[in-house]
Order: C-alpha cells, then sequence, then structure tokens
C-alpha cells in the first residue's frame, strides 16, 4: 500500500503555508513538482549555470547532469538513452515529428488519427493533408468517448504509414490497450505514435513492453519541469530525416530537436528519477513496481468520486464508470458554463478547471458544448482520501 505522508512530504507544495486548506484538482493540467526536481533546477542555476560540457569544472558537472537525466529516464521508460529526447513540450515535440514524418512520406500514403487525442497529437497530423497525404479518422464512439480497437482494422491497409493515438485521452480517461493497438498497427506495416501525456503522471510507462515507435509526454504533469519528453525507437528514429542542425543528424537524440536543449530543466529531469526510486526504495518494491501502487491508491480514491457524480441527474459523466479502467481525469458536462462552476469550487478551496483542455476535437464528437467545455477533476497519486471529501462536499454544495 502505498505511504501517502512519505509521497506528500517528497512534495513541497503540501507544506506551502499559502496553499493549506488548497485541494488540488487540476493535476492533469500539470503537477505539483517534488523536492529532488527543485533542488536539481536550485544547484543547477546556483553553480552549474555556464555552457554544459565544455572544459571547467561547472561545465562539465552540468552536462553530466543533463546526460544523467536521459539515462536514467530512459532506463525507467526501459529504451537506450539515445532514443529519449527533450523539447520544450509535448506540443511542439509532435510538430516537429510531423515534419520528419512528411518528408519521410509519398503523397497518396496515409496517415491515421483519432477523435479522442489532445489536439497536440491531432492537428499536427491532421495538417499533412496539405502535402498530399491521406488523412483518415479512427472515431470514438460518440455516447461514451471510447475507442474501439475493431474500428482501427478496416482503416488499415498497404497505405497507412502512421497510426497515433492517446494512452489516455485527457477529457475521456480511459486507459486504451496500447499494446494491442500497436500489435494491429505493426501487423498492417505502420508506425505508431502514442500521446502519453494523461497516463504517464499515473505510472511511468515500460515503452518497450509497449511496442510502439514514438511515446510521448510531458515532465511538467510528472512532477518534473516544463520540458517535453519523446521516446523514438531506433528503427524510425534512423529511417526519419533529421529535423535538427546539419551536424547533429547522426546523434539520435539530438535528431529531433531543432531548439537549442533547456540545461538546467533537462538536467533537473532527473530528479523525477530520483524520486520515483526513492519511493520504491521506501516502499520496497522496484521502481517499475511503483506504477501498481500508485495505481491501486488512485482506484480506491477514484471510485467513489465516479459512483458520486454517477447519481447526478445534472451531470454528463464522460469515459468509464469504473475506476479500474481509467486514469483520474474525470471530465463532467454540466448544464452552465463549466469555468464558473469551477469559480464556485475554487470557493470551497477546490482548485479545477473548466473549459475545453484543447480536446474540442473529442468533445464535439460526444456532442458537447465546447463553449460550456467540462469540468475537470483531476488528481494523482499523491492526493489523500481527505482531498476526495473536500471535493465530494464541495461539489454537493455546488452543483
Ligand atoms: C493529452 C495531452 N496531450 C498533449 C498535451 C500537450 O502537452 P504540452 O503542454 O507539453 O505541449 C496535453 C496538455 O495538456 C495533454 O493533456
Amino acid at each position: 500500500m502505498l505511504d501517502l505522508s512519505y509521497v506528500r512530504g517528497q512534495f513541497p507544495a503540501f507544506a506551502e503555508p499559502s496553499l493549506q486548506g488548497q485541494a488540488f484538482f487540476e493535476n492533469a493540467g500539470g503537477s505539483y513538482t517534488c523536492q529532488p526536481v527543485i533542488d536539481r533546477l536550485f544547484r543547477f542555476y546556483h553553480q552549474r549555470k555556464v555552457q554544459p560540457y565544455a572544459p571547467y569544472p561547472a561545465a562539465q558537472a552540468g552536462g553530466a547532469e543533463m546526460d544523467e537525466a536521459r539515462t536514467r529516464l530512459a532506463g525507467l521508460l526501459n529504451i537506450a538513452p539515445d532514443e529519449l529526447s527533450f523539447g520544450p513540450s509535448t506540443s511542439q515535440n509532435i510538430y516537429v515529428l510531423s515534419q520528419a514524418v512528411r518528408e519521410a512520406m509519398r503523397p497518396g500514403e496515409a496517415i491515421i488519427v483519432t477523435n479522442q487525442d489532445h489536439e497536440a497529437n491531432s492537428g499536427a497530423w491532421r495538417r499533412l493533408a496539405d502535402h498530399g497525404i491521406e488523412v483518415r479518422e479512427w472515431k470514438v464512439d460518440p455516447e461514451t468517448g471510447h475507442l474501439d480497437p475493431a474500428e482501427l482494422e478496416p482503416l488499415l491497409d498497404e497505405s497507412v504509414r502512421l497510426v497515433c493515438f492517446p494512452h489516455c485521452s485527457n477529457v475521456v480517461g480511459e486507459i486504451n490497450p496500447v499494446a494491442e493497438i500497436t500489435a494491429l498497427a505493426h501487423a498492417a506495416g505502420a508506425w505508431v505514435c502514442v500521446d502519453g501525456v494523461s497516463y504517464a503522471p499515473h505510472g511511468f510507462p515500460d515503452v518497450d513492453a509497449l511496442g510502439c515507435d514514438i511515446y510521448l509526454f510531458s515532465a511538467y504533469k510528472t512532477y518534473g519541469p516544463h520540458q517535453g519528453i519523446m521516446a523514438i525507437r531506433r528503427e524510425l528514429a534512423n529511417l526519419l530525416p533529421n529535423q535538427a542542425h546539419s551536424f547533429n543528424g547522426d546523434t539520435l537524440y539530438k535528431k529531433f530537436t531543432p531548439a537549442g536543449p533547456d540545461h538546467a530543466q533537462v538536467a533537473a529531469c532527473a530528479g523525477m528519477v530520483d524520486y520515483i526510486e526513492a519511493l520504491a526504495t521506501h516502499q520496497g518494491v522496484s521502481p517499475r513496481e511503483v506504477a501498481g501502487l500508485m495505481h491501486a491508491h488512485e482506484v480506491a480514491l477514484m471510485q467513489p468520486l465516479l459512483d458520486y457524480l454517477g447519481t447526478k441527474n445534472s451531470v454528463r459523466l464522460l469515459g468509464p464508470t469504473d475506476a479500474a479502467r481509467r486514469a483520474p481525469t474525470v471530465a463532467v458536462a454540466l448544464q452552465r458554463p463549466a469555468e464558473g462552476v469551477a469559480r464556485d469550487l475554487a470557493q470551497h478551496g477546490i482548485m479545477a478547471g473548466g473549459g475545453d483542455f484543447y480536446a474540442v476535437r473529442p468533445l464535439q464528437a460526444m456532442g458537447i458544448d465546447t463553449v460550456k467545455g467540462v469540468l475537470r477533476l483531476s488528481f494523482v497519486h499523491y492526493t489523500s482520501p481527505d482531498e476526495v471529501d473536500q471535493l465530494l462536499a464541495a461539489l454537493d454544495a455546488v452543483l
């Protein structure tokens, strides 16, 4: 069982006087930052803020920390260190990848996108239609938001080169069977790009076991600094054309990052692994088993919230009502604009958000008025039962 008081002790926000009494339920927009990340950022800015890798001690230490972050994160994700790269954000990483894929494809070839994705893993790919690439849409069930692998199969044929889908949608919350979908796509000869932004905060995945060619997520939602992280498997990375400075094209972890790296933030990403490893040691499990502990805690806290929302006629709960099938990113459509409801909840010490969360396509696919938007209640493993009780009481007062 997860030791919640140990977990919360690793996040300074829980000891911050100005945040006392405030229960944080907008984690899908960006999580609290763990202490090791803050310590590493502080140390970098104080002691290493020079050109990394230059031949003087501060530069050597800074460069070594950047390499350490990449190597240790890659280890946690079960990929090789040069298959992991950092970029400013997942949206930008996907944009750059879409340019590489465009150059590698021929007009008439096809890609598949979903209408369950956040715009980041949708719009950049759809725009390749302007370059003669056929874009096919794998559609959600308009009632439930469910993405059925059986609906993907008829879209796959020999002209499809890439299938893009989310590990978990940031409004539907359902966990998609990545390994199963990847196997279908690979059998048809297509590469696979998975947006893991809404999934990774609930347990870092074993990317090798998932089998996908590209896996992306955002460090600022996984207890880290504001960086995008992408895993690109070697076979595909070698095939795609360089998007960076010409002399960086032979280095896989530089090839798809045209921007200069944010040295301090890249280095601080090692703190995410410090946290997971420390938690694993504390709990007596392996770092990869931490995901299971997080999931069990989140499911136990989420089910009462789903059950409560299910009893309210005035709200439409998106995604599964069974907590075990989803992440605790719980969106509901209401009869009034969601932003106003979030403002009312703030009066009760609840930090939650209302809007479209850049998931305009999935909301429209489910017939939801995107002007009213949805109220999103999202938490992670550091959330406590007391905070969920506070949320339930606040919802009761506001809805
Ligand atoms: C599911 C999902 N994908 C992609 C993104 C975009 O990530 P970033 O802000 O790093 O560009 C978000 C951001 O909210 C998201 O929720």
